[in-house]
């Protein structure tokens, strides 16, 4: 994963280097680093965690003569997160940031070790740095292009050259980066949200190009021939920063979800011939990964059940190589918050090169998976801070259940659609009601927060829905959970129930509503502690039971799940975690 940023210009190189990483934060948060160049000096500075370790680090430092320089926030992926293997890496007069895996970096690195160089890290990017050092040549350019062909892998590279104090380079594959062009400065990063503050125009690289970045000027090379590039101007609302008196990003994520509904349903309902028809399709496999596939497996059932429609949910690490079967009418719908999951990237460029149509439910308008995509559904989350998903899950569930809706109603399988279109317009009142009821969350997260293992038990969608329950609880509270389809829990699993043990049962199902109670009494006669999502219509009059309002199927998990991430949030308070950045976890996961 990770996340470069790099600068050319006349401010405090390390003030900008600085605000980007924090602003990169997202993409992991193992360990930081940054590199300044001027004429007589280079200073590197690495620390372990996160980026206000590096900025502890920092106090004691005058860096303010430094103008150009180059930063990484690190998600370990080859080599624990150490100071040793923290960015940048040096090797001979290289100085590298990378972001993605270099997959020959071990048969490389041994023939780099025959030749007689020594190796610091157990990072697979010192190998990138050894070979520029190896290869470097007056033309840089045909040096890079070089090494990009002998490594094989995803790479975003920010590239320093010892000597040549006024440019930076960068060099992609299959990882994002954009350059931002300032008035006398010039940027790179891996998300524009890193620079955004100081420039609105960008240039999003493609794979093999390579930059070259001064202070009054960028050149692009593609494959190592000079190329123009285009310039796109994006203004980004900069306000959503703040936690808006919220103690968590999290917290103030999942209020914002009556707002954020508003938005994006609106102009759906106001035009219903906006919403894209899926009628010519006779199948429909959707693809995505974390809660985005939960939100998946949602929609799955609701083409499949209301719409009629064959449908598949995979987690996009599986379909990517699996030998998928499609008919001539199937539709990808691949469903991404950051746009820029590499496995979701990799399934949607498969789905392509096989012909397939493709449409994606995406949240961040400038990302890869936007741009690639025959058709884009875009949800209106705004910017998703705290690296469990809560306000763009609900919308993604919104968005496919609306696709759903518009084509069981055009393949007349449904009638009443005002009905429907009328409910769908409360939805923003009914979450907010949800919301407010803090107190009956915090009640349960009392009652969970000492316990080490928790179930989640539905059947159908209610069994979707727990799913995104125990990954809420699970990432940042760190107990373990685990959802089990209600019926399924018997085959095996229900030997780990135990006096109380909790159990949330999700329970909206009226067609599966007796075959549910069955499963709950039977997690109760073995002294489970239960506790019941309901709607009202199926209330159970339990001492811990949360009740959410009757509403249709296609519009019942987003009620549920506001409860669960609720539950979630205070739980993992309540056990002193840190909810908006959980251990081991990076919000956009751009390596395989
Ligand atoms: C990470 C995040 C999850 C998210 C998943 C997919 O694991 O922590 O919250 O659901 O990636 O991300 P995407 O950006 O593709 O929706």
């Amino acid at each position: 994963m990770c996340g470069i940023v790099g600068y050319v210009g006349n401010k405090k190189a390390i003030d900008v280097l600085i605000s980007g990483l924090k602003n990169l934060e997202y993409r992991g948060y193992d360990s930081s680093g940054v590199a300044l160049i001027d004429t007589n000096s280079i200073e590197i500075i690495k620390s372990v965690g996160k980026i206000k370790n590096l900025e502890d680090k920092l106090k004691d430092k005058n860096l303010d003569k430094f103008n150009i320089g180059l930063a990484h926030t690190r998600w370990a992926t080859h080599g624990e997160a150490s100071l040793v293997n923290a960015h940048p890496h040096t090797i001979g007069n290289i100085v590298i940031v990378h972001n993605g895996i270099i997959e020959n970096a071990k048969e490389l690195k041994n023939e780099l070790i025959n030749e007689g160089i020594e190796f610091n890290s157990e990072t697979d990017t010192e190998v990138v740095a050894a070979l520029i050092n190896k290869y470097l040549e007056n033309d840089i350019i045909k040096t890079i292009s070089k090494v990009m062909n002998t490594i094989k892998g995803s790479y975003a590279l920010g590239i320093m050259v010892k000597g040549i104090n006024d440019k930076l380079y960068v060099a992609k594959k299959d990882s994002p980066l954009v350059i931002g062009i300032g008035e006398d400065e010039n940027f790179f990063a891996s998300d524009i949200c890193a620079i955004n503050m100081y420039t609105n125009k960008f240039v999003f690289l493609d794979d093999y190009d390579i930059a070259e970045i001064s202070k009054n000027s960028v050149n692009y090379y593609s494959n190592g021939n000079k190329v123009d590039k285009k310039v796109d101007t994006i203004d980004i609302d900069l306000n959503s920063k703040s936690k808006n008196g919220y103690p968590h990003y999290m917290l103030k994520e999942i209020n914002e979800e009556p707002t954020v509904l508003e938005k994006t349903l609106k102009p759906y309902l106001e035009d219903f011939s906006s919403i894209p028809d899926l009628t010519n399709y006779d199948e429909i496999h959707i693809v995505a990964c974390g809660s985005a596939m939960y939100a998946g497996m949602i929609g799955k059932n609701l083409f499949e059940e209301k719409a009629n429609i064959k449908s598949t949910c995979e987690v996009a690490s599986e379909y990517r190589y699996k030998n998928n079967i499609y008919t001539n009418k199937t539709l990808v719908i691949l469903i991404s918050q950051s746009g820029e999951t590499a496995d979701t990237i990799a399934a949607l460029k498969k789905a392509k090169e096989l012909g397939q149509d493709t449409l994606a439910i995406v949240n961040v308008k400038t990302s890869t998976i936007a741009r690639l995509a025959d058709k884009v559904v875009f949800i209106e989350a705004g910017e998703e801070i705290a690296v469990a998903t809560t306000k763009a899950y609900i919308l993604q569930v919104a968005v496919i259940s609306l696709l759903a809706l518009k084509l069981a109603y055009n393949k007349k399988l449904i009638d009443n659609i005002d009905t429907y279109l009328e409910e769908f317009k409360t939805i923003p009142k009914l979450v907010k009601n949800v919301i407010d009821r803090e107190n009956d969350y915090k009640k349960i997260a009392k009652e969970i927060k000492d316990n080490e293992n928790v179930f989640f038990i539905g059947r159908r969608y209610d069994y979707a829905m727990c799913l995104e329950g125990s990954l809420k609880l699970k990432e940042v509270s760190y107990i373990h959970s685990e959802a089990y389809p209600s019926g399924e829990l018997k085959h095996g699993t229900i030997s780990l129930i135990d006096k109380g043990i909790p159990v949330f049962c999700i329970l909206t199902d009226d067609e599966l509503y007796e075959k549910s109670i069955s499963n709950i009494v039977e997690v109760e006669s073995r002294g489970a502690k239960t506790i019941i999502i309901s709607k009202k219509s199926l209330k159970q009059n339990r001492k811990l039971e949360i009740c959410v309002d009757d509403v249709s199927q296609f519009v019942i998990p987003l009620l549920v799940v506001p409860v669960l991430q609720l539950i979630a949030y205070h739980t993992a308070v309540d056990r002193g975690c840190d909810v908006d950045k959980p251990k081991n976890l990076a919000k956009s996961v751009t390596v395989e």
